[in-house]
């Protein structure tokens, strides 16, 4: 695995893969890497010759207040799980790489963005997108490869991509979940011994939901209470938003159709936790 710090050197990677007809394949991080990521690369292989993985905690799209500065990382350990799982080319750029002395030009979202996760952490989704940017333009994708445990990151990008004409194809890829349900994000390691026992309320709700759907209900509110109601069982969890909606913009919707996602964001002790499913494809 090449390892790039520098744009040039990076652009230089790209260039060849370019030259020898390779198609590239690239997954965004922002580091301590878990097996929901290692999915991710596993799918760019798939799809295409060559990987490229960045990994880059983006100041741009932390609020002030929130956990920039002790957001987990480890680069030792995430060189070697990228290598492990045969990523070609690991860029780990410095901030100022990113964002020199003097930039001023943000890619910002419609409304989409200013729902569910935006409502909370307003100005987020232009850091998100704005880097995304940045890294599609740096890396010249044909496929990039997204979790859907952010379902809404993953579905602005999308409409970044389609709103732009980028010729990138973006892919999301399943959430990856412990044995009892709970969906890996780096955010878990926040978690102390008996916040992380309610954390699996999360996914325990949106099983109820996935339940109920299954047994037949298609009305959008008696899915949300059945899975409030699976919640109230966690008492260390608290909820912020449960939330049938549609894929497209993520519209909250009356009726539950196949695809209609289940949204849910909750706080556990100080964390702040998101997870999702798919009607008709539960938790896989
Ligand atoms: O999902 C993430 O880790 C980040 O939001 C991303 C896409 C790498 C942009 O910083």
């Amino acid at each position: 695995m090449l390892e790039f710090t520098t744009i040039p050197a990076l652009r230089g990677w790209v260039f060849e893969q370019r030259t020898a007809g390779r198609r590239i394949g690239f997954v965004p991080t922002m580091g301590f890497l878990h097996e929901g990521h290692l999915r991710l690369v596993d799918e760019a292989r798939r799809r295409t010759d060559a990987v490229a993985m960045s990994v880059f905690v983006n100041p741009l799209q932390f609020g002030p207040g929130e956990d920039l500065d002790r957001y987990p990382r480890d680069l030792p350990r995430d060189r070697a799980l990228a290598a492990g799982r045969r990523v070609d080319a690991l860029f780990v750029p410095e901030a100022a790489a990113i964002y020199p002395p003097g930039a001023e030009v943000l890619v910002v979202p419609g409304a989409t963005a200013d729902r569910w996760e935006g409502a909370v952490r307003p100005g987020h989704f232009t850091g998100v997108l704005t880097v995304v940017a940045k890294l599609f333009h740096l890396v010249a994708p044909d496929v990039a490869c997204f979790g859907q445990k952010d379902i809404q990151q993953a579905t602005l990008v999308r409409r970044m991509v389609r709103d732009l004409d980028w010729p990138v194809e973006i892919v999301v890829v399943p959430t990856v979940r412990e044995p009892d349900g709970l969906a890996l994000s780096s955010r878990n390691a926040y978690l102390g011994p008996e916040d992380r026992q309610q954390a699996v309320g999360l996914s325990a709700a949106l099983r109820a939901g996935h339940d109920a759907w299954t047994a037949g209900e298609r009305d959008a509110s008696a899915i949300e209470a059945a899975m409030r109601a699976r919640l109230a069982m966690f008492p260390g969890v608290r909820p912020e938003y449960i939330s049938l909606v549609e894929p497209e913009a993520l519209y909250p919707v009356a009726e539950a159709l196949p695809g209609t996602i289940a949204m849910i964001a909750a706080r556990v002790g100080s964390t702040r936790l998101i997870d999702n499913i798919i009607l008709g494809q539960g938790l896989v």
